[in-house]
């Protein structure tokens, strides 16, 4: 049988982050209306000062990631996908805590070199850098954050934790994450609004697997006031 959620339903948020602790918090503020299983992924379905969201934990890496967000699009009438966790800084300034709201998105790890591709092209498409949604990224800028440091950036994803920025291509990347360019390309090809963001758990270098584990429950709710006014106030 399929579940209640393949019934179209008023359009909503999916909120998406990769672990628990990344959500948790979101799903605790929730005026919870119902939860559901598919496939082993929770759905919290609720209001979030009175916008009609679903949360759910995606697991870590672009697969599970892809597979809940076409799954919640094929089921669900949808106004955008937020994707929210922590992330390793590659441009120097970045700093544990800080805060990236991601305006481009790319797979850092998509390499078609052998073929004359450009790192992060999708060969046979125009899919390289994907673009946030203006207004999300305008409404994630313009909410308040409390202490932490809030910046447009380019996030880069790759099914990898990494540990060594010299790794990575040259693609004007402040961020690194596990997820991001995956629920974009999703997204994109849907034509679904999207908005990555990111706070800074360690810097892609050798002390990255130390203060991730350190970061990850001091920083990782540390979006949630901006999540809530973004959805709050976008005009989607
Ligand atoms: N998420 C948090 N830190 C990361 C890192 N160093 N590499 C990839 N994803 C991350």
């Amino acid at each position: 049988m399929k579940p209640s959620h393949h019934i179209k339903s008023t359009p909503r948020f999916l909120i998406l982050g990769a672990m628990d602790e990344e959500i948790q918090e979101l799903i605790a503020l929730l005026q919870l209306e119902k939860q559901e299983q598919w496939c082993g992924f929770t759905l919290y379905w609720g209001t979030l000062d009175s916008v009609e969201v679903i949360v759910c934990k995606s697991g870590i890496g672009k697969v599970f990631a892809s597979l809940i967000t076409q799954h919640m699009i094929d089921c669900c009438e949808l106004r955008g996908v937020l994707f929210t966790g922590v992330a390793g800084a590659v441009a120097p300034d970045l700093k544990p805590g800080d805060i990236v709201v991601g305006t481009r998105i790319i797979h850092h790890d998509f390499d078609v070199a052998g073929l004359g591709f450009e790192p992060g092209h999708i060969p046979f498409t125009d899919y390289r850098y994907f673009e946030s949604d203006p207004g999300l990224v305008e409404a994630a800028l313009n909410a308040k954050a409390g202490l932490a440091l809030v910046r447009a950036g380019c996030v880069g994803t790759g099914d990898q934790f990494v540990t060594d920025k010299s790794i990575l291509p040259d693609l004007g990347l402040d961020c690194v994450d596990m997820e991001g360019a995956a629920v974009a390309q999703v997204c994109t090809v849907n034509r679904i609004p999207f908005l990555i963001i990111r706070i800074i758990s360690d810097s892609a270098d050798g002390s990255a697997n130390v203060d991730f584990s350190t970061n990850l429950p001091k920083y990782a709710h540390r979006s949630v006031g901006i999540l809530q006014s973004t959805v709050q106030h976008t005009k989607l």
